[in-house]
């Protein structure tokens, strides 16, 4: 990596294609996700060692749910056994596990280790993983609306309070920092409801490989890609030249601005 200052706080991967991935080698879906979790685990070691402070990665739409019943029963299997593999990994590295979306949809065998592993690793400072399963962007904001429609009902709120700061507080995401840089997987340009406030600012990366074939090399080359953008925030860029000079002979401030 060129430059630690221009590396993402918070990256977000729409692991996308493991179907595909197995269908152009003539085997069961099933198998690209089994090769898609390797993916996961390399990529998260990558992540923790450059010094990210998040990685999320969406492994499960709320819109998953609809696929054939024989793959959402393999894609929860070998969710479980991410879960009780992961552990020492997890452990050692100082990883706190998180998740995002409607976790009390998910079968008992993953609720469980999942449940343990959050609050097994909920100390931890190194970097925080975050899995969105059985989530929809939307249905986060639905459910955050609902939060703070309670709140006002209840008088904890007042109606002029809500701001999009505010809004932010109410989402899952809260505790993460700002999403930098999304990435997503198989070519396809599209969100497939993932993040969808969180977007907001963030940088968007392409990339044609499938997930399976999503390594650490793979991601070092997003991250050369986002280091040479500009992110402007609304700004000129003859500003954002002006703010970085400014900051120039103070080593400890970040090129990021304030968000
Ligand atoms: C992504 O791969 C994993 C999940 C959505 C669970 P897909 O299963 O969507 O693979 P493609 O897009 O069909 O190739
Ligand atoms: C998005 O991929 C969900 C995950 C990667 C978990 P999909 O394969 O479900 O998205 P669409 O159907 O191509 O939009
Ligand atoms: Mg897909």
């Amino acid at each position: 990596m060129s430059d630690p200052r221009r590396l993402p706080r918070h990256v977000g991967i729409i692991m996308d294609g493991n179907g595909r991935w197995a269908q152009l080698r003539g085997r069961d879906r099933i198998e690209g996700h089994r090769e898609g979790a390797r993916s996961v685990r390399d990529v998260t070691r990558a992540a923790r060692q450059l010094g990210l402070e998040a990685l999320t990665l969406y492994a499960f739409s709320a819109q998953n749910w609809a696929r054939p019943v024989e793959e959402v029963t393999g894609l929860m299997q070998l969710l479980c056994d991410y879960l009780h593999d992961e552990r020492p990994e997890l452990m050692d590295n100082q990883i706190r596990l998180e998740a995002i979306g409607d976790v009390e949809r998910l079968p008992p065998h993953v609720r469980a280790p999942l449940d343990a592993l959050r609050a097994d690793t909920a100390h931890h400072t190194g970097m925080t993983l975050t899995l969105a399963l059985s989530y929809g962007g939307r249905e986060s904001i639905a459910r955050a609306v609902r939060s703070i429609a309670a709140d006002v009902a209840a008088g904890k709120l007042a109606p002029a309070d809500i701001d999009a700061d505010r809004v932010s507080s109410y989402l899952p995401t809260s505790r993460l920092p700002p999403l930098d840089l999304l990435v997503r997987t198989s070519g396809e340009q599209r969100i497939s409801n993932f993040m969808l406030w969180e977007l907001a600012y963030a940088e968007l990366a392409f990339v044609d490989c499938m997930w399976p074939d999503f390594r650490r090399q793979q991601l070092y080359a997003v991250l050369d890609q986002y280091a040479a953008r500009e992110r402007r925030f609304g700004l000129t860029s003859h500003q954002l030249t002006e703010r970085a000079e400014l900051s120039a002979d103070d080593s400890d401030v970040e090129l990021h601005l304030d968000r």
